[in-house]
């Protein structure tokens, strides 16, 4: 595993948006593998800041999305589709047509979650996959205690997921309590994986994710078995780390 160490946030950034700038440079038709959450808007922010600058071309670019809400439509501002269209989609000149994310509005959840895994196979993988890390360790929905060998499927949030997103949303009662995902073994076939990880409040599970134990109770400790893992970390969420 590549540890590339970042000043702060917006270094952090910038440093991951480079990866994924070369990533499109090197192969214009590439899948890149995206992520929500609030660590990647600012890697969002400088890949659209580039583009609009003339250097990056996003028109040959697929992308396939870790994960999606179950029962949320794509216009509800807290879907991961609208994220992804506010953050990146439509400020690039991005093909929607080749942008995809599990269907949340599909109440059938083994057929939502086949459809995924179809698309995915038919793209030709992924090439590569930004993530972010879960205070409890968890990479897309993927919560302690999931199995390894899981691809897209349906998961029940744990409660301190649903905490942590209680932020975004008005009531506990509003957050949704199931979402599709990728499972760990459709992200760990991905050709290149990036982890964006930032603040102290991240310290303690990076400690433990990448220098601990191979567990499914820490799913990000899997990515300690893939080939080609890169850390984009800032100093806090390294201070654990020597
Ligand atoms: C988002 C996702 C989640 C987040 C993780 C970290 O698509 O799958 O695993 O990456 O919860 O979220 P933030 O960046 O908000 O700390």
């Amino acid at each position: 595993m590549k540890i590339i160490r970042a000043k702060d946030y917006n270094d952090m950034s910038r440093k991951a948006a480079n990866i994924i700038s070369a990533q499109i440079i090197m192969k214009p038709n590439c899948v890149l593998g995206l992520a929500t959450g609030s660590t990647p808007i600012g890697t969002y922010a400088q890949l659209v800041d580039w583009y609009k600058k003339g250097d990056l071309d996003f028109s040959e670019v697929t992308t396939v999305n870790l994960d999606e809400y179950k029962g949320l439509t794509r216009d509800n501002d807290q879907s991961y589709y609208y994220f992804m269209n506010d953050n990146l989609f439509s400020k690039v000149n991005i093909d929607l047509n080749k942008t995809f994310l599990p269907d949340g509005t599909e109440p059938d959840s083994n057929k939502a979650c086949s459809d995924y895994n179809k698309i995915i196979a038919d793209v030709g993988g992924v090439d590569l996959q930004l993530l972010g890390l879960g205070h409890n360790g968890h990479i897309g929905f993927n919560e302690p205690g999931m199995a390894f060998e899981a691809e897209t499927h349906c998961v029940d949030l744990t409660e301190s997921t649903m905490k942590a997103n209680q932020r975004f949303f008005a009531s506990m009662d509003d957050v949704p309590k199931q979402a599709y995902t990728m499972g760990i073994k459709t992200i760990m076939q991905a050709k290149k994986i990036l982890v964006v990880v930032s603040g102290e409040d991240k310290a303690s599970i990076v400690k433990e994710a990448f220098f601990g134990p191979i567990t499914p109770k820490v799913q990000a400790s899997v990515l300690q078995l893939h080939n080609d893992v890169t850390l984009v970390a800032d100093e806090a969420a390294l201070s654990l780390v020597k």
